[in-house]
């Protein structure tokens, strides 16, 4: 397939970026994108995204904008959101927020006052940043109140409950980055009823799924939904809030809000390439085989996870890594990296170590299944995991705080030479050849 952008400018003009996308293409194409939340956009999405549309300013909404010469702009807006409502089932939608943080950032300031209470899953638990964490808008405006999952990994939702009653939060939110399980989005519906708060379904991570019915809908029973568009939906980087009936009902104003919220309150112009970026996505949701995708995504990981002696209910392996050693994740991370398998280090919950020097990691199927890996490609996978984890033995995180840095500093560079590791590499960008990436020739 011929490469969908023509680079030949870039290549004449601005050769040192031109090259740099090239040697990028080779490690996206050669290895084995494993980061959960990432993926590939089709040539469609990359086009709309490559296209004059950036040019354009255009602050305000559809009909109310700041400045002239949005007629245009205003047709693929409309169209965007036109998708969303159908794909999604509501009756409003908002998708100029930059991003997922900045989306939530809206919400946030859409939905409270400053200092009032906000509950979310905490980080360490497999939560966001933006759902309450340290450091974050969330706590440093607001009065974080974060629930935990439970020994069995799962969130606790009795002590959801009580901390829910004890605090008395404005917004929960129902969300997770690095979670394995499905959502029981009725449970949480119940505690935010009980104790009046407003309901944030942040489903950027399995919205692929939820489309393809291979997760529940929270539409029934939260009042906002947030998604980025860019895990397992599959568009370019950015993100959609949207509005349930149930939410108009609650809140008649609730969409005016989000959009005050977002301008003036958080953002400028729109970014009109990846509104129409989005539009393209959306379209290419709405079909039949992107049903097909998403019930595949959850196959895999399924498949991924028992092989790894693990479970996965949706599109994401949590890996425990503490059976090879003390603090393990950066040096699971890095093996994995020079065996051409991409993850990341992670907190597992009730995190032994440090969330500086986690031990696990966290990957996923949704890159993989793009490419059109199935259940088969998935046990070749994990045998490779395997493999690579075994070189990881011995090299243990020190216990003295002290020696971390500069022992995982050393680690990185006596592994990159690991000959069983590059061996596995070689295998890998062999085996790769027979599952195109879209977008890349
Ligand atoms: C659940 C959830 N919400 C929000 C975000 C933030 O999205 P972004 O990285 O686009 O700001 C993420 C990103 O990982 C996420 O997992």
């Amino acid at each position: 397939m011929a490469n969908p952008i023509n680079y030949s400018a870039l290549k004449k003009n601005s050769p040192k970026i031109y090259s740099l996308i090239k040697k990028e293409e080779i490690r996206q194409k050669e290895g084995l994108e494993m980061i959960p939340s990432e993926n590939y956009v089709s040539a469609e999405v990359l086009q709309a995204l490559g296209s004059i549309l950036t040019n354009k300013y255009s602050e305000g909404f559809p009909g109310r904008r700041y400045y002239g010469g949005n007629e245009v702009i205003d047709e693929i807006e409309n169209y965007a959101i036109d998708l969303a409502k159908k794909l999604f089932s509501v009756p409003a939608a908002i998708v100029q927020p930059y991003s997922g943080s900045p989306a939530n950032l809206i919400i946030t300031m859409a939905v409270c006052e400053p200092k009032d209470v906000v509950m979310g899953l905490s980080l360490a638990s497999g939560g966001h940043l933006t759902h309450g964490a340290n450091l974050s808008f969330s706590s440093i405006f607001y009065k974080a109140v974060n629930y935990e999952v439970g020994k069995d990994w799962k969130i606790d939702f009795d002590a959801l409950e009580k901390l829910a009653i004890k605090h008395k939060p404005k917004l929960i939110w129902a969300g997770t980055t690095a979670y394995p399980f499905k959502l029981d989005y009725k449970k949480f519906r119940k505690i935010a009823d009980k104790v009046g708060a407003v309901l944030v379904a942040d489903c950027s991570h399995i919205t692929g799924l939820i489309i393809a019915g291979a997760h529940e809908s929270p539409v029934p029973y939260v009042d906002i939904i947030m998604t980025t568009t860019h895990k397992t939906l599959r568009g370019p980087r950015g993100a959609m809030i949207m509005v349930t009936d149930r939410g108009m009902k609650k809140d008649p104003e609730l969409k005016t809000k989000l959009e005050r919220a977002l301008i003036p309150g958080a953002q400028g112009g729109p970014h009109n390439h990846t509104t129409a970026a989005i539009a393209v996505c959306l379209e290419e949701a709405l079909k039949p085989s992107f049903k097909k995708y998403g019930e595949q995504i959850a196959k895999n990981a399924a498949v991924l996870a028992k092989e790894l002696g693990t479970i996965s209910e949706t599109h994401l392996v949590l890996l425990s890594l503490t059976d090879y050693g003390y603090g393990m994740g950066y040096q699971g991370q890095y093996a994995l990296e020079t065996a051409g398998i991409t993850v990341n280090k992670n907190s597992i919950p009730n995190e032994p170590v440090s969330p500086f020097y986690p031990s696990g990691i966290r990957l996923g199927t949704p890159a993989l299944t793009t490419r059109g890996m199935k259940e088969k490609e998935m046990v070749q996978i994990a045998a490779w995991i395997k493999e690579a984890l075994e070189e990881i033995r011995g090299h243990d995180t020190p216990k003295e705080k002290e020696q971390r840095a500069e022992y995982i500093r050393n680690f990185k560079k006596e592994i990159a030479g690991n000959k069983k590791l590059l061996r596995i590499k070689k295998e890998i960008a062999k085996f790769t050849e027979k599952f195109p990436v879209p977008g890349i020739d």
